[in-house]
């Protein structure tokens, strides 16, 4: 297929390439970009909701008085007494209205005040009785109420098999039967979720019934979602992001406190009112990542040459709402194996709803493929970049389709290059550094390349030769605002400065979730396609308000073509051989993600999944207490996110590409790619260092004390017999 047959006429990279600076930068710097919190507002209102504390049953009573009674304090919604909604598909959003329990922390009433210290304290002071069921909130091995979804995240069958396993198991030189496990995790961005919501007053019959200033990965999203069960049109509600201080996919829907704004400030026509999540709530409210039990078997001749592939998983979904995270699905493309199966069952508990995470799925799933991996490379005696090599398919090996751009041979023999595999002993607890275990680690990454076509961006012709480019789209603090910008330009053929892009409210042309890392693909690909309409029907000298509308160009390899990112980690792990603290020493990651717009905003996003992927193996884990339901580890104090102290040098580079396959940029994505693998080349290394092989993400320093008597370097060290 010619790039014309794909419709993917490649824009010339002028602009594209550059390392333009964050157009918003300064604002941020100032402290003058409003986020959701601080939109303009005459006489707000604040609210604070007040969350269940039994993970099962019923509201008996809601006893509002000595809140009521406390000054500031205007009112108390409850599910008595809260505006009603129109019933919809999403129960997380049928927020207020029964007196049902799904989970602990569930919003059970909001209390509004003239100020947001009296509505806390009047949150306090609510005093709520419940009827009490017996809960489940425990994911156990083996659960008997297992279930299969009818397909995973986004859209993906739920079980895929090729071949016959069985037989491969059976007749394989090399078997690799592990259980791997990650826990759960919550995508914490900086900006905890915020809502400023403001109904239209009485009598009040221009513009929108209700404005939300939501912190949101989608503007139009919010829309879709809230529209019907608020009783609105689309264009009776009114969506902005302007700013958003991350995500990690947390606001890529909305989630209850969205609609408990909605509700307040019905309820207050013509009064704004302001509600953020504490950091605390946060951790029911907002999603989070399910924690997995995962099975792998992997069949293997001597020679590593792969015959067999099992990924079998179980995970937990809401009682409330179903979420099945998609962990087996990047299994179904990565390594070359005749015979195949990947399945996905989830326990349905009495807990709060789980959601996106940066790269769902692809995270966990791929952290435990290559952990498991690691371990055939050693029961092969191969080395684990050439038993990646070795597994290269020549097709995806479930679709049969043809990859697009598949470059993970080149990450990986390009990362060896540069990181100094070559001199790398194969015996693991080999290498002493003073009091630190040293081991590297390699683990392979891939996501998928996702574009959405249903994006419109609109330009319009200011005079001076300069444009503005309107898009719904959403600017997380990924650099879209940016990047758009330089796409703009080259597909208008004028300066990055001569471009105005707005994005970030609903009134613009209609835009898809900043998620999937598919943001810069499907907006970007709308912005051509508005910039060759406009130069169609305006030509080069167009007229102060000439105004075109574009779409993306189709894409017809998308149907034919398997197409995905790629990448490859290394990692340099010291583990002290007194307390097994595990610090990271170095850390690079080499990505193949088609053409890179803009290298420094790209930088940051590659180096900012790697840094949660070191979270992810050595840090980010929630803790939940079954016997009440709720995470307790509900702060940065007890919930570890990397901080720079745990972030040493850590180097993302990437090929120089331009995908001919995916759209007019030649890019891909590169929002999650950054944290797939990370995780297990972490817990490689970790390995390699101590010869303790950890299945159980993340690796803490409880599980590296208790060292292999054997350990080549240890010899003669006084730890060893300590
Ligand atoms: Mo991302 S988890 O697809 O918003």
């Amino acid at each position: 297929m010619t790039t014309d047959q794909a419709g993917q006429d490649q824009l010339e990279a002028v602009a594209m390439g550059s390392r333009v600076a964050r157009t918003e930068g300064p604002l941020k710097v100032r402290g003058a970009a409003t986020y959701a919190y601080e939109a303009p507002a005459d006489d707000p209102l604040f609210l604070h909701l007040v969350q269940s504390t039994v993970a099962k049953g019923s509201v008996r009573s809601v006893d509002a008085e000595a809140a009521l009674a406390h000054e500031g304090v205007v009112a108390v919604l409850d599910h008595t007494d809260a505006p009603r909604l129109e019933s919809g598909e999403n129960a997380e959003l049928q927020v207020l209205q029964t007196a049902d329990v799904a989970f602990r922390g569930q919003v059970v009433a909001v209390v509004v005040a003239e100020s947001p210290e009296a509505a806390r304290e009047g949150a306090r002071l609510v005093r709520v009785d419940y009827d009490v069921q017996e809960h489940r909130a425990e994911l156990r091995p083996g659960d008997p109420d297992a279930y299969a979804p009818e397909q995973v995240n986004p859209a993906f069958p739920t079980d895929t098999a090729v071949g016959h396993l069985d037989r491969a198991l059976e007749a394989a030189a090399v078997v690799v039967d592990e259980t791997y496990t990650t826990p759960f995790e919550h995508n914490n961005p900086m900006e905890p979720h915020a809502t400023t919501a403001r109904w239209a007053a009485e009598g009040e019959t221009d513009g929108p019934r209700l404005v939300l200033d939501a912190s949101t990965q989608s503007v139009h999203g919010v829309v879709s979602e809230l529209a019907p069960i608020l009783g609105l049109e689309p264009d009776e509600l009114r969506v902005r992001s302007p700013y958003v201080g991350g995500g990690f996919g947390s606001k890529g829907l909305p989630h209850a406190h969205d609609v408990v704004a909605a509700l307040a400030a019905r309820a207050h026509p013509g009064r704004p009112v302001r509600l953020a999540l504490t950091r605390q709530q946060m951790f029911a409210l907002a999603g989070y990542r399910t924690a997995t039990i995962q099975r792998f078997r992997l069949a293997a001749g001597a020679d590593g040459t792969l015959l067999g592939i099992e990924h079998a998983v179980l995970e937990q979904t809401s009682a409330l709402k179903e979420f099945a995270e998609q962990t087996a699905v990047a299994t179904r493309h990565m390594y070359a194996a005749p015979n195949r199966r990947t399945s996905h069952r989830l326990v349905a508990l009495d807990v709060a709803v789980p959601s996106w995470m940066r790269a769902p799925g692809e995270m966990p799933g791929m952290a435990a493929h290559e952990m498991a991996m690691d371990e055939l490379a050693v029961a092969c005696g191969l080395d684990p970049v050439e038993l990646r090599v070795r597994n290269e398919p020549e097709v995806d090996p479930e679709s049969g389709q043809p990859f697009g751009h598949r470059k993970l041979v080149e990450c990986l023999r390009t990362g060896a290059e540069r990181f100094g595999w070559a001199d790398r002993d194969p015996r693991p607890g080999a290498r002493l550094d003073g009091d630190w275990l040293v081991g590297t680690g390699v683990a392979a990454a891939t996501y998928p390349y996702y574009r959405q076509p249903a994006n419109t961006a609109r330009i319009e012709a200011l005079g001076g030769g300069r444009y503005a480019v309107s898009i719904g789209a959403a600017d997380i603090g990924t650099g879209a605002l940016t990047v758009l910008g330089q796409i703009a330009a080259d597909a208008l053929g004028v300066e990055v400065g001569d471009i105005d892009v707005h994005l970030g409210d609903s009134s613009l042309p209609q835009a898809t979730v900043a998620g999937g890392s598919a943001g810069t693909a499907s907006w970007g690909s709308a912005i051509v396609g508005a910039a060759r309409a406009f130069r169609d029907e305006h030509g080069a000298s167009p007229a102060v308000g000439d105004v075109s509308t574009g779409t993306p160009p189709d894409n017809p390899a998308m149907d034919t073509h398997s197409l995905h990112s790629f990448g490859a980690h290394f990692v340099e792990l010291g583990v002290n051989v007194w307390t097994g603290e595990p610090r990271l020493r170095r850390m690079l990651g080499v990505f193949s993600a088609g053409r890179i717009i803009n290298p420094t905003t790209a930088r940051s996003q590659l180096i900012g999944g790697m840094v949660m992927g070191l979270g992810s193996g050595l840090l980010e884990e929630s803790v939940r207490d079954p016997r009440f339901g709720h995470v307790v580890t509900q702060d940065l104090a007890t919930y570890h996110v990397a901080s720079h102290a745990d972030v040493p040098a850590i180097e993302a580079m990437w090929l120089d590409e331009s995908d001919p396959l995916t759209n007019p940029m030649g890019s891909r994505g590169i929002g999650e790619i950054g944290i797939v693998g990370a995780a297990a080349a972490v817990a490689n290394a970790a390995w390699h260092a101590t010869g303790i092989r950890v299945r159980d993400l993340p690796v803490t320093a409880d599980k590296l004390l208790d060292l292999p008597a054997d350990l080549p370097a240890l010899e003669g060290h006084p730890a060893r017999d300590a």
